[in-house]
């Protein structure tokens, strides 16, 4: 199993496994275009030919990426491809000098396992919000949030910490 950059080759897969999981109401569903357009956020694990997991990330701000779309298919559950993806997407966020990685989940086992906390969703800022007028849940949103902070975040607080 090979964990890669997403290529052209990969959108049919991703779009399929995303729409499987979007029809249970666990995601928003991705449209190809919407896959074109951010090719290059994503990241697939990939078993023989076929596409068997596949996650986003997306920078919001300066200190904030989310990630977005993990799906991980259901012949392929429990063999650590979810850790994989997002182990893969938080050291890219620290690599580009991301302090936080944000996940809006029902898998909050899943995300602590791999270092993420809870926080309240107000103390997030207004920019996690905006595609969420494309949500059906928009006015009762019932997902958690949770924070992954990188070593950049680490490295910001003992600068801090050694110049009071
Ligand atoms: C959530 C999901 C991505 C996890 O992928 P996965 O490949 O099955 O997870 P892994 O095998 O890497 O699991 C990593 C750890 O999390 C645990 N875990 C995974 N899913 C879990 C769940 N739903 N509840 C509790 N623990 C879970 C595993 O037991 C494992 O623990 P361990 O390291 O102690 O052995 C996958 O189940 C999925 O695609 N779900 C449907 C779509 C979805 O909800 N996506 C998340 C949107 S934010």
């Amino acid at each position: 199993m090979d964990i890669r950059k997403a290529t052209m080759d990969d959108v049919d897969d991703m779009q399929q496994l995303i729409q499987h999981y979007a029809d249970q109401g666990l995601m928003l569903p991705r449209t190809h275009r919407s896959l074109y357009e951010h090719l290059q956020c994503f990241t697939v694990a990939v078993s023989g030919q076929r596409v068997v997991g596949c996650a986003g990330l997306h920078i919001l701000w300066r200190d904030l990426a989310e990630i977005r779309s993990l799906a991980v298919h259901p012949m392929c559950q429990g063999q650590g491809i979810g850790r994989k993806l997002v182990e893969r997407l938080t050291a890219e966020a620290e690599a580009l000098g991301i302090a936080q990685v944000l996940s809006l989940t029902y898998q909050t086992v899943f995300f602590e396992k791999l270092g993420f906390r809870v926080v309240e969703k107000h103390t997030l800022p207004h920019k996690v919000w905006k595609d969420c007028i494309y949500c059906k849940k928009f006015n009762h949103c019932d997902e958690t949030a949770m924070i992954y902070y990188t070593h950049v975040a680490q490295a910001c607080q003992t600068r801090q910490a050694e110049s009071v």
